[in-house]
């Protein structure tokens, strides 16, 4: 790989966004902070903070830091989480989502991502800052959502994925939207973490990948080693979908924190009250403390296919050189690629 040449995987969506790689970092809450966000763009995917796990002030001081390491595009990650005040009719943003968004706007960050929800009125305002917009969705009446909202780009996410996810697997989901938004660029998601996966995508009619789980186990990944090790030593099956962390589906390791919250259904507070009550402290005792037996470990289940911790621009590297090699041997070099 040289870093000179037009690589056969470039698409619309190095255009649209300034990147060398279709391949985005996903925000992963506590995990993907500056560092991480930093080495991934400047080994030419997009790198992503996620805004969750700090207040509006951190996030600022953390787009900082990247626009120091690096001059390369990046995107901020914001959960779009709305409530309905009593008596109120209509749902609104949380204060919380409004004080990131509004950072994020100030900022100019090149890339704002909803994680969650619809970004609504907020995307014609990142539009007026020439800040462009892309929007994760689980189905295709959300996707279709989306592109009506204006999105530059909509990321399916199929079941495989780590952290909160919907019901349809990849392989269904992500043509699906592909025929459904079109012609609104389609980035995939959920359990790619090779480059087989990037080609596969590609194959689908997605114009690059959103990568969760495979930049947990980075040297750059904030995040307990416990942590890091755990992703790279289950197997296909060592996660599990549950509500208990956040009151909506969300994938993470199997262990005594899920099967606790199997057995109180019941106790279940609604989204975003689960996750602040339970959700919060958990992710810190696994993440930061590295319990990941007791704790909340988001993982997907391509931590299947992750096998060692290596730093961000090798996973970068590595999965660019294994999809470049997979579109030669199908004897498409660069066919799938724009
Ligand atoms: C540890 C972890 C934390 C996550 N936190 C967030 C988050 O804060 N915001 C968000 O939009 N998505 C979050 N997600 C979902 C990811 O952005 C992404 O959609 C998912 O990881 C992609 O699937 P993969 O893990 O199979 O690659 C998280 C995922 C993981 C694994």
């Amino acid at each position: 790989m040289t870093t000179k040449t037009r690589s056969p995987l470039h698409t619309p969506l190095c255009d649209l966004l300034g990147i060398r790689y279709p391949i985005c970092q996903a925000g992963m809450g506590w995990v993907a902070r500056s560092a991480l966000a930093a080495a991934v763009s400047a080994a030419g995917g997009l790198g992503v903070i996620a805004a969750v796990h700090g207040t509006p002030a951190e996030l600022r001081d953390e787009i900082r830091r990247v626009r120091d390491a690096t001059d390369r595009p990046f995107g901020v990650d914001v959960l779009f989480a709305t409530i309905r005040a009593a008596g109120a009719e209509v749902e609104r943003f949380t204060d919380q989502v409004k004080g990131w968004t509004d950072v994020a706007l100030e900022e100019r960050v090149p890339v704002l991502i909803a994680g969650l929800g619809n970004p609504g009125p907020v995307t014609a305002e990142a539009h007026r800052l020439g800040i462009k917009v892309m929007a994760l969705c689980g189905n295709v009446k959300q996707a279709r959502d989306h592109a009506q909202n204006g999105v530059d780009v909509v990321i399916a996410q199929g079941h495989e994925a780590g952290g909160h996810t919907g019901r349809i697997g990849g392989l269904v989901l992500i043509p699906a939207v592909v025929d459904a938004v079109a012609p609104t660029p389609v980035v995939a998601a959920g359990g790619l973490a090779d480059g087989r996966g990037l080609a596969a995508a590609l194959a689908l009619g997605a114009v690059g990948v959103w990568m969760g789980t495979r930049f947990i186990a980075t040297g750059e990944a904030w995040g307990h080693d416990n942590y890091k090790k755990k992703v790279v030593a289950i197997d296909e099956e060592g996660t599990v979908v549950h509500r208990g962390a956040t009151g909506k589906p969300c994938r993470a390791v199997r262990n005594n924190f899920t099967r606790e919250w199997e057995k109180r259904v019941g106790e279940i507070l609604p989204f975003p009250l689960q996750a602040q009550r339970v959700g919060f402290p958990a992710a810190l005792l696994a993440r930061e403390r590295g319990d990941v037996e007791n704790g909340h470990a988001a993982c997907g289940q391509s931590a299947g296919l992750v096998r060692d911790i290596v730093p961000a621009r090798e996973v970068i590297e590595r999965v660019v050189a294994e999809a470049e090699a997979v579109l030669a041997r199908l004897g498409g070099r660069g066919s799938g690629a724009a």
